[in-house]
């Protein structure tokens, strides 16, 4: 299937869901039980699918997750994918910057990322020595894109204010219960400035995706929808966002495929974002700095 892209004023696009790699070849560390054969083919099945997005991340299963990605992918022609991996807050320093994205690039066994991100602030590292190591990548061309993720719209600003590359998506923890995206103004803050929001977790882990709250399960049953299907549908029915899901299972994933494509009343995306029950103000995975 065609997955649609979405388009900022700048011309930055990218497509508008996308998927994750969190949990792929083990946790914070490589789980020497993975079954990576399961992990692989779920990509692979992903891409013959139609989708492109792949977000990763060099602390994920310390860089293993990269690893079987680049296994997925290999023979698929590089401008078919749009490849995103972030490097670790701990290695912002202007080398520690270089040296991540050499080696996410090294692992996924490609020469360049469609979009490199800050995967969090580090308030102990100059921001100006940040972006200057991400403006090296770009004019090396390892790097086609500049992002960062868990920003408040302030740290953001700074980040833009010490390169001469647009910032061009900050990926965030958004979804139908979590909700500092809105409350920090960050969701705000994208759509006046061009900037693409990824949300992140648009299924909460699965807890989105089953019957059992009454507002999603009716709106589920307006549009002839699953749960996961409304829940992801209504990230994508708001301007300036995508989003991106994890899942090792063909029928998760082909049921997330069908949240894209069609659109919701904007009276049901604004009653959901009202209405919806147990919203959290803060993110329990990263809050926003
Ligand atoms: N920047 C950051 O700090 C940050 C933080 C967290 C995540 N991320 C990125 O965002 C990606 C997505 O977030 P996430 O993986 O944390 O959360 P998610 O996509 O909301 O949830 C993934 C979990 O939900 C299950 N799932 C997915 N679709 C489902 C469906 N239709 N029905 C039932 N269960 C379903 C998956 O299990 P199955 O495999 O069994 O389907 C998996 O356990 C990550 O993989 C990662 O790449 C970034």
């Amino acid at each position: 299937m065609r997955i649609p892209k979405k388009r900022l004023r700048s011309g930055f696009e990218m497509p508008v869901f996308g998927i994750g790699t969190w949990k792929v070849g083990g946790g914070a560390v490589r789980d020497p039980l993975n079954d990576d054969k399961k992990d692989i083919d779920a990509i692979k099945w992903a891409v013959a699918m139609g989708v492109s997005h792949i977000d990763t991340a060099e602390i994920y299963a310390d860089g293993y997750a990269e690893i079987l990605v680049g296994k997925a992918v290999r023979g698929v022609k590089r401008e078919r994918l749009f490849i995103v991996s972030k490097v670790a807050p701990q290695n912002l320093t202007y080398d520690g910057i270089i040296s991540s994205a050499r080696g996410s690039i090294g692992r996924l066994g490609v020469k360049y990322l469609d979009l490199y991100l800050i995967h969090a602030p580090n308030p102990g590292i100059p921001m100006r020595e940040s972006m200057r190591a991400m403006d090296s990548l770009m004019e090396q061309g390892l790097i086609r894109n500049i992002g960062v993720s868990n920003f408040a719209p302030g740290r953001l600003e700074e980040a833009q204010s010490h390169t001469k590359n647009r910032i061009v998506a900050n990926q965030v923890h958004y979804n139908l219960i979590v909700r500092e995206a809105e409350r920090k103004g960050v969701l705000r803050h994208c759509q006046d400035n061009d900037i693409m929001l990824i949300a992140y977790r648009p299924v909460e882990l699965g807890r989105l995706a089953r019957p059992g709250i009454p507002l999603l399960d009716g709106m589920a049953g307006k549009y002839g929808k699953s749960q996961a299907q409304i829940a992801i549908n209504w990230l994508i029915s708001q301007p300036s966002v995508v989003t991106l899901s994890k899942t090792s299972n063909i029928n998760h994933l082909m049921e997330n495929l069908g949240a894209v494509g069609w659109g919701m009343e904007n009276s049901d995306v604004e009653t959901l974002r009202a209405s919806f029950p147990g919203q959290q103000a803060v993110s329990d995975v990263a809050p926003l700095m």
